[in-house]
């Protein structure tokens, strides 16, 4: 493995996921990988497992992490080429990865869209520059469209937790007062599908994810009919692909109750977090044992371990 940024980079991921699983049983088991090496945490927005988890991992694998925040402790970054840099923005990207790969032997950034231009977003643009001209393996903490290391501790809670080999798997919008992006469910969809799940996705008409993650899972618009037999109930909220950006609805009925969770077969509550209590889901469904958020969340550090683990052994 040279770069992570999505699933495509995952030669195996039931492997992977097996991998995960051994380091969360012995997390230093790999600490002589890393000794010496440097590994770059870099965050053009907020974060709290990510960076949390992303320093951790690194640890565990004796590496030395280094956190910057770049949108306020950075310059402003400019993206696009031939311009007058006459504006706010006072470097390049060219510049900027390429002086950080001298620093870093390892880069993780994380980088969100803007909602404003569909084609812009998924062009991926700033991943794949800081890939260009980093000149070091690149490990997505997030971008504009998809958020990878999430995808994988996603599918290793999954896989502690299924009580069968093809569980019912439901990915299910909620409201949300702001237009979040499509990173999360982007990235669900293409690992569980790429994973050999079966899915379904339940939303509003009009919240149609992009069909280049979406292949081959069911929607249904019937979000209590979605939940029938479910085994795990994943919720996220996205604003809307295909009038892109926009918060099209907020209606508080496709809130995740106690009473949606009755309809399925005992499912498990999935959500990356954060998450807005009693907008997305309701206080007595996060709280109850069928949550395992927590869980989710405490595995972000063996997903990054994994694929920091693959990286060192594939480049040094
Ligand atoms: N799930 C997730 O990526 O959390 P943070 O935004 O806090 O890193």
């Amino acid at each position: 493995m040279r770069h992570f940024t999505s699933v495509e980079d995952v030669n195996d991921i039931e492997k992977l996921i097996e991998i995960a699983l051994n380091l969360k049983a012995v997390p230093k088991a790999s600490e002589h990988l890393g000794k010496g090496k440097t590994m770059g945490i870099i965050f053009l927005n907020p974060s709290l497992r990510t960076r949390l988890s992303t320093q951790v991992a690194a640890q565990n694998l004796g590496m030395s992490p280094i956190v910057m925040n770049f949108s306020s402790d950075g310059w402003q970054l400019e993206f696009a080429d031939g311009v007058v840099m006459d504006g706010n923005k006072a470097e390049h990207v060219k510049e900027a990865a390429a002086v950080m790969g001298t620093y870093f032997d390892v880069m993780g950034i994380r980088s969100f869209p803007g909602l404003k231009d569909k084609d812009e977003d998924y062009q991926d643009n700033v991943i794949n520059q800081i890939k260009k001209y980093a000149g070091i393996p690149v490990i997505s903490l997030e971008s504009a469209i998809r958020h990878p290391l999430q995808s994988l501790a996603d599918l290793i809670t999954i896989t502690e937790h299924k009580k069968v080999a093809k569980p019912k798997i439901v990915l299910s919008w909620a409201p949300h007062p702001r237009a979040l992006p499509q990173a999360v469910s982007n990235s669900f969809a293409e690992w569980v599908l790429a994973a050999g799940y079966d899915l379904t996705i339940t939303h509003p008409e009009g919240y149609e994810l992009s069909e280049q993650f979406t292949k081959g899972a069911t929607i249904e618009y019937d979000q209590k009919k979605a939940f029938e037999g479910a085994d795990f109930i994943y919720t996220k909220n996205w604003s809307s692909f295909k009038d892109y950006g926009q918060v099209l609805n907020s209606d508080p009925s496709w809130q995740i109750d106690a009473a949606k969770m009755k309809l399925t077969n005992d499912a498990k509550f999935m959500h990356c977090l954060p998450v807005r209590r009693n907008v997305i889901v309701s206080d007595d469904v996060l709280d109850s044992e069928s949550s395992i958020v927590i869980k989710q969340a405490e595995n972000r550090i063996y997903s990054a371990q994994a694929v920091i683990e693959q990286i060192l052994k594939a480049n040094f």
